[in-house]
């Protein structure tokens, strides 16, 4: 939104200058794991994080490193995949539905019309900001507040099923690095970071620490787009990089 339409960009270029560094990476990563006495062994699994306990033993984990999505009505698989389709992996977009279902904190499109969905679990604090949220914009039904504080309320109980998962599948002292954004719905800025480590402490989590790792500022055509518009907020979004160790 706001900017002019590009009519020749040079896609082909940008795709290959990122492949290539793509290329240079992984060979840099191969010759670092040859220089290992004992060669590292890889497994993919390709899985809802969430099931992790049907293919790792509780407890045998050093160190998990990610970046769920953010709370950001962002379809990644739709809007950074195209990969899926170009190497045949899937063919039509019917066949992202169960990625989309099993998406980490749901979408938009998916919670926003349905009943008011509840927290899981107990938490006053979160109840106020769903309650602040979901007052906003009421004329505009499920387009306004109540849909929004219905994304952020599935999005809170993945939140805390991720941290459950995490704290079974971690060695005792193990760590994980857990990325997130803070997020800005309907003018109500929600500190994505601070909820996650009162939810992670819930399940034997302890928070080392939370570093701010990038601090973007956004213009007001993400921040307060047509559906998320609410009161004016002076809030920013940024990034950080939350870790935790298991008790
Ligand atoms: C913020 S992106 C992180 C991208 C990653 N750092 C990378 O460079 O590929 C979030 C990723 O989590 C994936 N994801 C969403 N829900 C998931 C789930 N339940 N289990 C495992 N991965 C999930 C998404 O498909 C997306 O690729």
């Amino acid at each position: 939104m706001g900017k002019p339409t590009q009519e020749d960009a040079p896609v082909t270029e940008s795709i290959v200058a990122k492949l290539l560094a793509m290329k240079s990476d992984v060979a840099w990563f191969r010759e670092e794991l040859s220089r290992f006495a004992r060669t590292p062994a890889g497994r993919v699994i390709p899985d809802n994080f969430l099931n992790a306990l049907q293919h790792l033993d509780p407890g045998s984990v050093d160190l998990i490193v990610t970046s769920p999505p953010y709370l950001n009505n962002y379809h990644y698989v739709r809007n950074t995949r195209p990969q899926l389709f170009w190497l045949g992996f899937v063919r039509k977009p019917s066949e992202l539905k169960h990625l989309e279902n099993q998406n980490f904190g749901k979408y938009w499109q998916t919670v926003r019309d349905l009943e008011r969905v509840p927290l899981d679990f107990e938490h006053p604090g979160l109840e106020k900001l769903l309650a602040r949220i979901r007052e906003i914009g009421i004329e505009r039904g499920s387009y306004g507040g109540a849909g929004w504080a219905n994304y952020a309320a599935s999005y809170f109980n993945d939140t805390n099923r991720f941290c459950r998962v995490t704290s079974q599948v971690l060695k005792p002292q193990g760590r994980a690095v857990v990325v997130v954004g803070n997020s800005i719905l309907q003018g109500v800025e929600i500190p994505i970071d601070n909820i996650l480590a009162e939810l992670a402490l819930r399940h034997n989590l302890l928070t080392e620490n939370i570093h701010i790792i990038r601090k973007k500022r956004v213009g007001a055509s993400i921040v307060s787009s047509s559906v998320r518009q609410g009161a004016r907020t002076t809030a920013s979004l940024y990034e950080s990089a939350v870790i935790l160790r298991r008790a």
